[in-house]
């Protein structure tokens, strides 16, 4: 595979400005979080006559790591220069007849770990339990084992690599959860080198602690276990990831027979008030009380909703008519790896006004895969999504499930550069083109920081 990582960024020319041009299509995504029939809606220019060599196919131009407008070639470089910019300051890029998206955004991930557990796929399809393994200390118990051994180098090494591949699929942004460590040292360990693999770039990452992953092997044997666990959680390590500074949120597994809807309250609302913004994995197994819980509290999102109940359904559908609605981030690649047959109800989420977004929950357990553009595929195939409300749930719709909405996740002017050029006409042939590298190229803050040669 041709694919170059371009150290630095290919403004590596020094330039300030950039302008992708000669796209059969740009979807904008412009005009902020979608809901209802709009999720079907990309917002799309494109080229007169599908031909991107014409004067007006769409381009993009940006200066300084923003963008400055997007729209047919000959109209933008009119604008570019009658608002001042010198033309000759900018790196051209030609997108070559392909289509031109937002940077995707995966606003849920377990990026760092140690090990795999390709064992417990084996284990599945001869029919155990997912749970089950967990409680037999396995599942992400072992992973925990594996992490705690683990140098920040390693993490670090680790994280590298998978965030490689994540961009090579177009993602530009992510989440990313601790929860392998679930004692304070490792979980700090964990959100130091989220953050500093952030820093490092060019995938920008947001970090979540994950304290409440699933209680820790010290207090398992203990006939109070959870409860113990839960207050050496917003006793001890809460105040110490608060004091690292790194965190930018909070989540738990509320599930039944991991940790209840109350319980997960209790975290959540501590972390809250010491400025960490809730998440839940939400109704992953079972319906559990999640979807009402993070509608309850007002979450920034509710994660997985494979099977939520019917009050579930109905607190989320309430809860979109807020100022701030909770996302319902759907991990359909996860159900399709744990072989489970419930589905979330993403249609009904979509009738009914609740924003949905989209994420890979990259995880050494139930999700290992790195590409957006495979869930995208996953969820037109499992929840029926349409192309065009997939893209939209990877992009603006998960970018306002992380409070990144004014930020990222559409083409408009002021926003962060962050785009995606893919090797096909339309967006509407990214999922249809299952585990294909489409990526023909991604820029990051204006500067094009992978570049593959043509097949
Ligand atoms: O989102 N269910 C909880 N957490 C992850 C899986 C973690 C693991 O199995 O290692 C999830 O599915
Ligand atoms: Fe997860």
């Amino acid at each position: 595979m041709a694919l170059r990582l371009i150290q630095g960024g290919r403004a590596s020319d020094g330039l300030p400005g950039l302008i992708v041009e000669g796209a059969a299509e740009i979807a904008t995504l412009a005009g902020g979080m979608r809901t209802g029939s709009r999720m079907d809606d990309v917002s799309t220019i494109e080229a007169p006559g599908g031909d991107h060599t014409h004067d007006a196919a769409p381009a993009v131009a940006s200066w300084e790591g923003r963008i400055l407008a997007a729209g047919p070639r000959d109209e933008l470089l009119r604008a570019v220069e009658g608002s001042g910019y010198p033309i000759a300051r900018f790196t051209r890029f030609d997108a070559a007849g392909g289509t031109i998206t937002p940077g995707l955004i995966d606003p849920h991930t377990h990026l760092l770990f140690a090990g795999s557990r390709e064992n417990e796929l084996v284990m599945r399809q001869r029919g155990a339990d997912y749970l089950e393994i967990l409680k037999a200390g396995g599942g992400i118990l072992s992973t925990v084992t594996a992490t705690r051994a683990a140098s920040e180098e390693e993490l670090a090494e680790h994280g590298r690599r998978w965030l490689a591949e994540m961009l090579s699929h177009g993602t530009t942004t992510i989440e990313a959860k601790s929860g392998y460590g679930l004692d304070l040292p490792t979980e700090l360990r964990l959100l130091e080198v989220a953050h500093r693999l952030g820093k490092e770039g060019p995938v920008e990452i947001l970090p979540t602690w994950l304290g409440a992953h699933a209680v820790a092997p010290e207090y398992r044997a203990r006939p109070d276990g959870t409860e113990a666990y839960v207050r050496h959680l917003i006793e001890e390590q809460l105040p110490g990831v608060v004091a690292q500074g790194r965190a930018r949120f909070a989540d738990v597994f509320c599930e039944r027979g991991v940790f209840s809807p109350e319980q997960a309250r209790r975290v959540l609302e501590a972390a809250a008030r010491l400025g960490l913004g809730p998440r839940l994995h939400a109704d992953e197994l079972a319906p559990s009380g999640g979807a009402e819980l993070a509608a309850e509290i007002g979450a920034h999102s509710a994660d997985h909703l494979a099977a939520p109940s019917q009050a579930g359904i109905d607190a989320l559908a309430a809860a979109a008519h807020d100022d701030r609605p909770v996302v319902a981030v759907l991990l359909p690649a996860t159900t399709w790896f744990l072989m489970h047959d419930d589905m979330a109800p993403a249609r009904t989420f979509i009738d009914r006004g609740v924003p949905v977004a989209l994420a890979t929950d990259f995880n050494p357990g139930t999700s290992p895969t790195p590409s957006l553009p495979l869930v995208m595929t996953v969820a037109c195939l499992a929840l029926k999504l349409t192309p065009s409300e997939a893209l939209s749930a990877v992009t603006i719709n998960a970018a306002a499930a992380l409070g990144l909405a004014e930020e990222v996740g559409s083409i408009e002017s002021g926003r962060q550069a962050d785009l995606a050029i893919w090797g096909v006409p339309t967006h509407r042939q990214i999922p249809y083109w299952p585990a294909a590298d489409l990526v023909r190229a991604v820029v990051k803050r204006g500067r094009v920081v992978v570049e593959r040669a043509q097949p």
